[in-house]
């Protein structure tokens, strides 16, 4: 894990500015309406109409998803490692009069979550691989997030193949800058085989404007 950048987020300070990272800016605006509506249509498939019966987010942030995730489960559980994001996330949700708050929150790290093997009939984890530093660290949470759920695993991954990884290599070359914290889909796909998953969505945010890409994986019968 970037020591840097998870004390930026476990400050108050760090944890305000990602408050209002999706507010302050109009094109951050239509990337979260774009992202969330993404999301939704991505949840609304897997969960076929039948809401699940416990999911968790982690790492939730100030809860951005919950909204979104309550219309499809039924217990819902925030978990990140920055306390002052979960109780940012807690006082949203006690505010919100239109959205039922979490069932819990919990402060756990995602390179080994406090919860027993399959857990969550969905676990939800957006935006924070491409945070891990440590190549093993990203395969190691990749694992976690299948070992806790009991059906369906959606997170997201900055694709080494994406348009946007490939000119930040060549940028790397020519400039000296840092590589991004990538995975590729054929990583991916190994672990979930030797784990008993299946990819079954793959998802691009965007072609050209963003490396991110949503999966959706699902545990074999
Ligand atoms: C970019 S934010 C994404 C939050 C939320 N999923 C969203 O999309 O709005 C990254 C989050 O990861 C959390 N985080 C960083 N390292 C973590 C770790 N090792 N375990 C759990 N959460 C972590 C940060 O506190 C922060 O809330």
């Amino acid at each position: 894990m970037d020591k840097e950048i998870l004390s930026h987020y476990n400050s108050p300070q760090g944890a305000q500015s990602y408050t209002r990272k999706f507010e302050k800016h109009l094109s951050e605006r239509i990337n979260n309406r774009h992202e969330q509506r993404l999301l939704q249509r991505l949840i609304g498939r897997i969960s076929s109409e039948t809401p699940f019966e416990t999911a968790l987010d982690l790492p939730c942030g100030y809860g951005r998803l919950m909204p979104l995730l309550r219309r499809h489960a039924r217990h819902v559980v925030e978990g990140d490692w920055s306390l002052p994001l979960l109780k940012i996330a807690r006082g949203n949700q006690r505010a919100d009069t239109t959205v039922r708050e979490a069932d819990g929150y919990v402060r756990a790290t995602a390179l080994a979550m406090p919860f027993a093997n399959q857990a969550f009939d969905l676990v939800l984890s957006v935006r924070l691989c491409h945070h891990i530093r440590e190549h093993a660290e990203r395969l190691t949470y990749v694992r976690e997030l299948l070992r806790i759920s009991r059906r369906w695993v959606v997170f997201t991954y900055f694709d080494y193949h994406s348009l946007k990884n490939q000119l930040r290599e060549v940028r790397r070359k020519l400039f000296g800058k840092r590589p991004k914290w990538t995975l590729r889909a054929s990583e991916i796909e190994k672990i979930a085989d030797e784990m008993g998953f299946e990819v079954v969505y793959s998802i691009p945010l965007s072609r050209l404007f963003s490396g991110h890409r949503y999966v959706a994986l699902r545990r074999k019968p």
